[in-house]
Formats: structure tokens, sequence, C-alpha cells
């Protein structure tokens, strides 16, 4: 089991979930109504970034099309788009997020 938690922001309160290794992001924080703000699901308006803060490990590695957005958006390699991010197929521990879509 993989822990997800999000920071709470100005979109609203922290919020987490256990979720299983190969959940998609997306939907884990749909199912905790986390805190952040999704747009085209689809990985390509960026709305969905995200900062990990602890658990990268626990997270697949970027896709081409995930890449491609975060490199438009100049994001580091902490960050990742919620909506195209899955957590690893193998593994348990703790990943925390804040959403960094409203950054300016
Ligand atoms: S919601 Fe558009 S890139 Fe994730």
């Amino acid at each position: 089991m993989i822990r997800v938690e999000f920071l709470a922001n100005e979109l609203g309160p922290a919020a987490g979930a256990d979720a299983a290794p190969g959940d998609a992001l997306v939907d884990v924080s749909d199912a905790c109504r986390a805190p952040v703000s999704f747009s085209c699901r689809s990985a390509s308006c960026g709305t969905c970034l995200v900062e990990v803060l602890e658990g990268a490990a626990l997270l697949a590695p970027r896709k081409a099309d995930e890449s491609e957005v975060l490199d438009l958006f100049d994001a580091p390699p902490s960050q990742r788009l919620a909506c195209a991010a899955r957590l690893v197929a193998h593994g348990e521990g703790l990943v925390r997020l804040r959403w960094a879509g409203g950054d300016e």
C-alpha cells in the first residue's frame, strides 16, 4: 500500500488516501477530494502540476506526453502532472504532494 497525501492550499484542506501500487494519481486525488485543480486530464494543459515533496521514487517515470508538458513549463524534476503520473507497480511508503499549478 502507498499512502498519498496532498498539502492544504487555497483550493481546500489537506487530503490523503491509501492507494494501491499502479494506481493513477488522478484517481487517488479524486477519491480523497485533494486540493488539486484539473482541466484537460490528458497531459496537455499543466493545470494539475504538483510538487513531489516526498516519495518521488514511488511514482513511475514520466512518459513522453507528460515530459513534453513539463518541459513547456520548465518544470524541475521534482514536479509531475497529477493527471498523468501513476504510482509504481510495486512498492509501499508515503508520497507527499503540493499542488503547484497555481504558481506563477
Ligand atoms: S489536467 Fe491538464 S495537464 Fe493535467
